[in-house]
């Protein structure tokens, strides 16, 4: 990537050291950075003595035969021992666990005693359908406590649990069972979703027809509406489960057991099951949440606004707060029912202190306006979290300034399904914050950038975000594929892990994330990223989001077209587009000024909230539109497509 195109992020200079008082009683301070730099293994097997092993790993990692690495391999534990009864035995059985919101407003405290029990009742009914350590459960559910429950059940008794989330099709949910060999399905008949019930158990249905492998189907009763049923096949939760006893003794699995698989939609290819294990994993979720967020469990309420079906929440609602014995709010709805302040209500109802949200929910509520979070009390919070995308610095500023009252630090934590944990992000008592950047490597983790041979960058250059050294909570391979595993991240570079971003080193040697490598556009002869058109679009004020793509183009390689939501208050017009292509330029530079911008009401979003930037660019280059069934909204795409000209 060139350097001249990539100057926009870097004129960001507003810096936010942190707050005194949480720096003085903070987790983690500027030391670990020091500390794990010069004992690196040392340092994680520190870590590693903050889970309870029934056989202490004395060996912290085996590197013998790359990439496929081994942590901690002699020790044993219980991960789900590990998440709940070591609370209840340290004596905080009564402490909440999951203080659980459904959507149309009823609710429900967990304490960790009931946690234990449930877990119990639900790994005990898994053994009695014949599930057993090393097999695969598929779990398809909504946001509700049982879908922590199954997990957890899953993995006390050594089963690996493979959730795909509730929004996908029966298609990909069939798929994925087959992948998986799944032989046990953990269902519900439907979830709330925007004021109604949202039926699951239909794509269940359809996809266990189609796999042909499924053997029971467990399905928890939560809207109660209709669902066919096979006999043979069906059970109800609450029937199998509930009539199980509450006691089950853990067993010790060894530090590499499959834990879970996830699968990775990505834009292209076959889905990727990601296989997770589990004492690295439960070591660096545990840390990573306690260290980013500076938790303190006896006081604070965190809230990851995640779904479950999303590696954030898998080490994020499941195993990183419940490995520290932390109190969290669980949501099972939609941010806007049954109104637009539904997410500030909730905060105020619990006293939310942590928040951990996703820049697309941020640039939502920025466009809904900020009268809307300043009718709540919001003076809980303390830490805020953004994760799944680069955050740009407007909206980095407006969580902070809106939602945190210009008091509460932002941590932007950069990691994806294949890294388990967060692996590089400010600290909340170290670091003197860069809105728009996620900074550096947390402690114990090697991350930098490198040019096209695989060389590091110096400070101001740009290139391609890779890890260095291996990591507990790296993925372990790709379910039944190691060769996919070794092609897609290790053979890009020798020996380093190639995470798939761009990404560029300020002169402070910060890391900044500049999205997907396929988003980046090649405008006569200059890389240009989409995310950085995006942010400069997003800083002028008529614009709330903007999605950014490259057009094949007969004289400049690409073109740049930008789809943009106006704010409430803009209207469209050449002259407004005008301004916006001359904003870019002055932010930018000329040459990534967009050839085309076209105001559109929405924009095609994944269900993890990605911007498809694939299906813009049918659009875009007038092909066609691909595959629309990851889409949360397929007839968005009708919209954009009914406002453009029909040639380019
Ligand atoms: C991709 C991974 C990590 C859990 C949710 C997504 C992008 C994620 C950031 C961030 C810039 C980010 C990257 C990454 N991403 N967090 N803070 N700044 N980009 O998991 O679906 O596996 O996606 O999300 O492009 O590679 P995922």
């Amino acid at each position: 990537m060139s350097n001249d195109s990539l100057a926009n992020l870097l004129k960001e200079e507003r810096r936010f050291a942190p707050p005194a008082d949480l720096a003085a009683h903070a987790n983690v301070t500027a030391e670990a950075y020091e500390q794990a730099k010069a004992d690196r293994l040392g340092f994680w097997a520190e870590q590693a003595r903050r889970l309870t092993w029934a056989k202490e790993p004395t060996e912290t990692l085996d590197w013998s035969n790359p990439p496929f690495a081994k942590w901690f391999k002699d020790g044993t534990l219980n991960v789900a021992y590990n998440c709940v009864d070591r609370h209840v035995e340290a004596g905080h059985g009564d402490r909440v666990a999951i203080h659980f919101e459904g959507e149309p407003g009823d609710s429900r405290a967990i304490t960790y005693a009931e946690l234990k029990d449930e877990v119990s009742r639900a790994a005990n009914a898994l053994l009695e359908l014949g599930v057993r350590k090393g097999d695969r459960v598929a779990v398809y559910m909504p946001m509700i406590p049982e879908t922590a429950i199954a997990m957890l059940a899953c993995a006390r008794i050594g089963a690996a649990h493979s959730v795909v989330f509730g929004g996908f099709s029966s298609d990909a949910l069939a798929t994925r069972i087959q992948d998986a060999d799944a032989r046990v399905v953990i269902t519900a008949d439907g979830g709330y979703r925007r004021g109604k019930p949202s039926a699951l158990k239909p794509a269940v249905d359809e996809a266990v027809e189609r796999a042909g492998i499924v053997e029971h189907v467990l399905v928890v009763r939560r809207t109660g509406q209709d669902v066919a049923w096979s006999d043979s096949r069906d059970l109800w939760w609450h029937d199998v489960v509930g009539r199980q006893s509450a006691e089950h003794a853990p067993e010790a699995f060894e530090a590499e057991h499959p834990l879970f698989v996830l699968y990775t939609s990505g834009t292209t290819g076959k889905p990727k099951g990601i296989l997770h294990t589990s004492g690295g994993y439960l070591t660096q979720v545990a840390y990573t949440h306690s260290a980013v967020f500076d938790l303190k469990p006896e006081s604070d309420v965190f809230w990851c606004t995640a779904d479950v079906g999303w590696v954030t929440g898998h080490s994020y609602i499941v195993y990183g707060p419940l490995a520290n014995g932390a109190t969290q709010v669980m949501y099972e709805g939609t941010p806007d029912t049954p109104h637009q302040g539904r997410f500030w209500e909730i905060v105020q109802k619990y006293g939310v202190t942590i928040l951990y949200t996703a820049p697309t929910a941020i640039r939502t509520f920025m466009k809904w306006g900020d009268e809307i979070p300043a009718k709540f009390d919001l003076s809980s919070l303390r830490v805020l979290g953004s994760v799944g995308e680069p955050i740009n610095p407007e909206a980095w500023i407006w969580y902070r300034r809106t939602i945190g009252a210009d008091r509460t630090p932002v941590v932007d934590t950069w990691w994806q399904t294949e890294t388990g944990a967060m692996m590089v992000s400010p600290l909340p008592g170290v670091t003197e914050a860069k809105p728009g950047s996620a900074q550096r490597a947390l402690p114990g983790i090697e991350a930098t950038v490198v040019d096209d041979e695989g060389n590091e960058v110096p400070n101001g250059g740009g290139g391609y975000l890779v890890i260095t050294e291996p990591w507990p909570s790296m993925l372990r391979t790709i379910w039944g594929d190691d060769q996919r595993f070794i092609d897609t991240y290790w053979s890009r570079f020798e020996g380093k892990y190639f995470a798939g971003d761009g990404a560029k080193k300020d002169d402070d040697g910060d890391i900044w994330l500049l999205g997907r490598v396929d988003d980046v556009m090649l405008v006569s002869g200059h890389n240009i990223s989409t995310t950085e058109v995006e942010s400069a679009l997003v800083s002028h004020p008529s614009v709330a989001e903007a999605a950014v793509v490259g057009a094949a183009d007969e004289t400049t390689g690409q073109a740049i077209v930008a789809f943009v939501i106006l704010r409430g208050t803009a209207s469209e017009s050449d002259d407004l587009v005008a301004e916006l292509r001359n904003h870019v330029g002055a932010t930018l530079g000329p040459i990534a000024k967009p050839k085309r911008i076209l105001p559109v009401a929405e924009l095609p979003k994944t269900r993890s909230g990605k911007i498809m930037r694939r299906l813009l660019r049918d659009v875009a280059e007038n092909r066609q539109l691909g595959d629309v069934t990851t889409l949360t909204d397929s007839t968005v795409m009708d919209f954009i497509q009914a406002k453009l000209p029909s040639s380019s």
